[in-house]
């Protein structure tokens, strides 16, 4: 069983990630920590608690972190994800009263675990604020960490929040190079990737056919998710794109891609939070960063279905 923990900003792709990891007895979720980035705080550790409560799984620890990027003022994705970061069109999901946020602060419940138990793999589908934050807290736990499976970043692909850069990047880039920096092994899932999974009707359809609560709440989040792609890019398909890190942990030969440096720009305001990916090797800098730019999709929404019929 692989230890991960899922730091999340939920959002509607992270919500499914939350439920394809939590379906998953490969893996075994040692917590759940949320940043502010989709959403504001509040916003984002409610929405993990509701999805976790949905599904059953009050077992699982949540944890707040960190309420703003380290430099930067918080920039949210209300215009994707709806003013909670979260809006659907299904019924509300109450959380029981029993059911709170763990008293710890996530960076440190991050320091703890990894200073605890070795292995562990990190995965990060929001702002890379709470890592960085672990890492500069307690140097220590690089060592410890198996990898670091992050959504994030565009290295042949143009941004989706500014023409540069990608959204979870570009809202925390010092946090990013901290967390790129520290040796730890890292694999970046960023849109080159992400946008080779794309959610419609008919995925949805088949996801439906489970007939489960999970699959109509699947269906409730992208018919949500689906709204800002429709009306923005006149597109019938929308990326999936938290749900990559899981499916990588599930079964990383559904992915490919190569070693190569990554740095993120941190002064330039026009491409603040570029991820900077030396992918044809024209530099000599170390190659840090194992960069994912394709996906076998069939078998990714295969593997999906499968772990989602398996929820209540
Ligand atoms: C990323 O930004 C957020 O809106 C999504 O949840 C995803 O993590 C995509 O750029
Ligand atoms: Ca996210």
């Amino acid at each position: 069983m692989k230890k991960i923990i899922l730091d999340v900003d939920p959002g509607h792709d992270d919500a499914v990630a939350i439920m394809f990891a939590a379906a998953s007895n490969e893996i075994d979720i040692l917590g759940i920590t949320c940043v502010a980035g989709n959403s504001i705080l509040e916003n984002t550790t409610q929405n993990a608690l509701k999805i976790c409560s949905f599904i059953d799984r009050t077992d699982i620890n949540i944890y707040a972190g960190s309420n703003k990027p380290l430099k930067r003022k918080l920039v949210t994705a209300s215009h994707v994800h709806g003013e909670n970061g979260l809006e659907h069109s299904g019924d509300e999901i109450i959380i029981p009263n029993k059911y709170k946020l763990q008293e710890k602060d996530a960076v440190d419940f991050i320091v703890d675990s990894c200073m605890q138990n070795k292995g562990i793999t990190l995965c990060p589908t929001g702002p890379l604020t709470n890592i960085a934050k672990a890492i500069l807290k307690e140097p220590h736990i690089v060592n410890n960490i198996n990898e670091i499976v992050f959504m994030g970043g565009a290295a042949m692909t143009l941004g989706n929040i500014t023409p540069a850069a990608e959204f979870n990047i570009y809202v925390d880039p010092h946090a990013a190079n901290i967390v790129f920096n520290s040796q730890i092994p890292l694999v970046m899932m960023g849109l080159d990737v992400t946008h080779k999974v794309l959610v419609d009707d008919t995925i949805t359809n088949d996801i439906l056919s489970i007939g489960n609560k999970s699959s109509k709440l699947f269906r409730d989040l992208i018919n949500f998710y689906s709204i800002f792609h429709k009306e923005k890019y006149n597109t019938t398909s929308s990326p999936l794109h938290d749900p990559c890190v899981i499916g990588y942990i599930l079964n990383n030969k559904l992915f490919s891609g190569k070693k190569a440096n990554l740095i993120v720009e941190e002064n330039s305001e026009l491409t603040m939070g570029k991820t900077v990916v030396d992918w044809l090797e024209v530099s000599t800098r170390t190659k840090n960063c194992l960069v994912v730019n394709d996906v076998d999709s069939d078998n990714f929404f295969k593997l999906l279905k499968d772990k989602f019929s398996l929820l209540p």
